[in-house]
């Protein structure tokens, strides 16, 4: 469903301020197969998804969205097949407009202009009960301003509306990094639910290892643009944290503790 073949990417090449980002990766992931990406700062991880979500085009290599290269088409144009969710809940909504309209917004997204009616009574009917799917009391709130809710509130309706339009590639960029840990964890249940209902071809970045154990079909870490470790679903379950830390270990040839790794 989403392949990304042989990708590299450098900024500023040529200059004193080269940076490598990603050295040749390669990942494919089948539909409805959930990736969690771990790694050290810098190892990539946020390159990998904008270059899938369009929004850095590879030096070299190419993306492939069901079937199709995408690799020369821009975010906005990849818009209908790709949602993401970054890591600051502020990124992903709009706070001046309120639930109802940022709802209509992601709903619309990636529908052909001709079919855009505003919020109906069926459609407002529709915001409500996806709302109450996030159990967290927005449903009679839809006139609410945006701009008002708390960051977990937030975070939870971005990924709500990231998944309206069906995408069939979700990223997620350590979007539940800013939260606190209860939120934190309703944030990943309810990203595990969504991908669950929608059969979502997901990646999903996160520094929290107990996390990337537990969420998913498959991990991957990566280390100085590249992936070095790739766990099936088989092996990630019999994968402790400890093991993780064990590999990073291995590859920096330093010992690691779980704060560096966390944080
Ligand atoms: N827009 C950019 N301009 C220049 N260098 C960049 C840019 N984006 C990323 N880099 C560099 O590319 C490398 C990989 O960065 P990236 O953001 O992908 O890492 P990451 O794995 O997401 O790290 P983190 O865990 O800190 O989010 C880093 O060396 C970074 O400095
Ligand atoms: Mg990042």
């Amino acid at each position: 469903m989403l392949r990304l073949d042989d990708i590299t990417q450098t900024f500023f090449a040529g200059t004193a301020n080269e940076r490598v980002a990603l050295r040749g990766v390669t990942l494919a992931l089948e539909p409805g197969e959930f990736v969690t990406v771990i790694g050290s700062n810098g190892a990539g991880k946020s390159t990998l998804l904008n270059v899938a979500a369009g929004k850095l085009r590879p030096g070299t290599g190419t993306v492939t969205v069901a079937g199709a290269d995408v690799t020369a088409l821009a975010d906005h144009q990849r818009a209908r097949d790709v949602a993401r969710v970054f890591q600051d809940p502020m990124a992903g909504t709009a706070p001046h407009m309120n639930i109802e309209e940022n709802l209509a917004l992601a709903y619309e997204r990636g529908r052909r202009r001709g079919l855009r009616r505003g919020v109906t009574a069926a459609k407002r009917e529709l915001f409500a009960r996806e709302l109450a799917t996030l159990e967290l009391g927005l449903e009679p709130r839809l006139k609410a301003k945006v701009g008002m809710l708390s960051g977990g509130q937030r975070q939870a309706l971005s990924l709500l509306m990231a998944t309206f339009s069906h995408p069939k590639i979700l990223l997620l960029d350590e979007h539940t990094a800013a939260l606190d840990p209860q939120r934190a964890e309703l944030v990943a249940r309810l990203t595990a639910e969504a991908v669950e209902r929608h059969h979502l071809t997901t990646l999903m970045v996160t520094h929290n290892m107990e996390q990337a154990l537990r969420l998913g079909t498959r991990l991957v870490m990566m280390h100085e643009g590249r992936i070095i470790l790739d766990l099936d679903a088989a092996t990630k379950a019999t994968t402790t944290v400890a093991d993780l830390l064990g590999e990073f270990e291995k590859i920096k040839g330093a010992r690691l503790d779980d704060r560096t790794m966390l944080q």
